[in-house]
C-alpha cells in the first residue's frame, strides 16, 4: 500500500490544487488531503467548510485506482504524515520561486522523519500563477477567476463575501 499526503492550507481549493491531485494519483494507492488547521492565520474558510469542499468536488473528478481521502491536521506534517502511515509527501512546485521554500520545508521534514519522502510535481503551466492568495485577492476586489477554481468553490466564495 503506497499512501501519501497532499497537505496544505486548501484556502481555497483551486484547479492548481486539483491538478496535482490528478498528477500524483498513478503514483499512490491512496492520498491523503490533508488540511491545515490554520485559525491563527485567519482563513477565508474553516477548516470544516475546506474538508466539506474536497469531499464534494474529489468524487466528480472521476479518479479510479487510488483512493481519495480527506483530513484534517494541526501541528507538524512530518508527525501527521508517520501518523497516517503514509511515505510519502506531495507538493505542487508552479515555478522556480516555489523552490526554495519547498526545499527547505522538504529537508526539515526529512529531518523530522527521515522515512518519509517529499515528492513534488510539476503544476500544469496553465497554473503556474494560481494560488490560494491571488484567487482571493482578485476575487474580493471583482476579478474573474472562472477556470482557476472549481464553480463550487467559486459560489462558496461568492456567498462568504455577502456574509462580511
Ligand atoms: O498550502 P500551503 O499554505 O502552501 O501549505 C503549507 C503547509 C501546510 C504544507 C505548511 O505550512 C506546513 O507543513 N505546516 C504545518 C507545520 C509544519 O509542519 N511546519 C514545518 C514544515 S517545515
Amino acid at each position: 500500500m503506497r499512501r501519501a499526503i497532499f497537505p496544505g492550507s486548501f484556502d481555497p481549493l483551486t484547479n492548481g490544487h486539483l491538478d496535482i491531485i490528478r498528477r500524483s494519483c498513478p503514483l499512490f494507492d491512496e492520498i491523503v488531503i490533508a488540511v491545515l488547521n490554520n485559525p491563527d492565520k485567519n482563513p477565508l474558510f474553516t477548516v470544516e467548510e475546506r474538508c466539506s469542499m474536497l469531499e464534494e468536488i474529489l468524487p466528480t473528478l472521476g479518479i479510479e485506482g487510488c483512493r481519495l481521502v480527506v483530513d484534517s491536521f494541526s501541528g507538524l506534517t512530518a508527525e501527521f504524515a508517520r501518523e497516517r502511515g503514509a511515505t510519502a509527501i506531495v507538493r505542487g512546485i508552479r515555478a522556480v520561486s516555489d523552490y526554495e521554500y519547498e526545499l527547505r520545508m522538504a529537508l526539515m521534514n526529512r529531518k523530522l522523519e527521515p522515512s518519509i519522502e517529499t515528492v513534488f510535481l510539476m503544476a500544469g503551466e496553465e497554473y503556474s500563477y494560481v494560488s490560494s492568495t491571488l484567487m482571493k485577492q482578485v476575487f474580493e476586489l471583482g476579478g474573474r477567476v472562472e477556470g482557476l477554481i472549481p464553480p463550487l468553490v467559486e459560489a462558496r466564495m461568492r456567498e462568504k463575501l455577502a456574509e462580511n
